[in-house]
C-alpha cells in the first residue's frame, strides 16, 4: 500500500487542524507519515513502538512541519503520553490479546472527544500474521466496551495480491451524558 492509499484510508477520521496525535505500534512509520501529511503544520505525532529499531528511521520533523517524537514502550503496559487529540493504530490490535484493555488505555490518554482510528483486516479467520482478528463488528463491540462511540467506517482497501480487505474505522471517546445515550 502506498502513502496515498494509506492517507485515503484514514483521511475521513483526521481533521486538518493542529493537534497532538499518536501512532501506536508505528513500526517503520508508514501511517505516521500518512498522518503527518493529513494534520496541519505545527501538529505533533508520537510514534510509539516497543521495537526501538523499527521507527528509528523516521524523520524528526516531517515536510509539512509536523513534529514526530519517538517513544519506545510496550503499549499494553504503559502509554506515557500527554492528552491526545487522536490515536492511529494500524495493523496492531490483531497482535494484542487483551484488546479491550488496550482500548481502555487508549481512552485514558485521549482528551475528551479525542479520536481513535484503527486499521484492520476485515476477516474472522486466524492466520499466523493475524492471530486475533478484528473484523468491523468485533471492533464495534470492543470500542463500545471501552467507552468509545459506535465506530464509523473511514475507508476500505482490497489487496490486489491476496484479495484481503483492510478497513479503517474511526470512533471517539465519549463521556458522561453522551456515554449514557450510547448504552
Ligand atoms: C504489523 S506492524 C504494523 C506497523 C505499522 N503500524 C504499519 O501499519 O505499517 C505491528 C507493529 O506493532 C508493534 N507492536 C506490537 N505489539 C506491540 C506492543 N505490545 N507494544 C508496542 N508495539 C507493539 C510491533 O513492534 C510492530 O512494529
Amino acid at each position: 500500500m502506498d502513502r496515498a492509499e494509506m492517507k485515503a484510508l484514514i483521511a475521513h477520521g483526521v481533521p486538518d487542524t493542529v493537534g497532538v496525535w499518536a501512532d501506536l505500534g508505528a513500526g517503520t512509520g508508514n501511517f505516521t507519515l500518512a498522518l503527518a501529511e493529513l494534520l496541519a503544520s505545527g501538529s505533533i505525532i508520537y510514534a510509539v513502538d516497543r521495537d526501538p529499531v523499527a521507527s528509528s528511521g523516521l524523520p524528526a520533523r516531517h515536510g509539512n512541519d509536523v513534529e514526530i517524537r519517538l517513544v519506545t514502550v510496550d503499549i499494553t503496559k504503559q502509554l506515557p503520553l500527554p492528552p491526545l487529540d487522536g490515536i492511529v493504530m494500524a495493523n496492531v490490535l490483531h497482535w494484542v490479546k487483551p484488546q479491550v484493555e488496550l482500548l481502555r488505555g487508549c481512552r485514558k490518554v485521549l482528551a475528551p472527544g479525542g479520536r481513535l482510528i484503527v486499521v484492520e483486516y476485515d476477516t474472522k479467520r486466524r492466520v499466523p500474521w493475524i492471530p486475533v482478528p478484528v473484523p468491523p463488528a468485533r471492533f464495534d463491540a470492543l470500542a463500545r466496551a471501552a467507552g468509545f462511540a459506535p465506530p464509523t467506517l473511514s475507508g476500505t482497501r482490497r489487496s490486489p495480491s491476496n484479495r484481503t480487505t483492510m478497513y479503517a474505522a474511526v470512533t471517539e471517546r465519549i463521556d458522561g451524558d453522551q456515554a449514557a445515550t450510547h448504552h
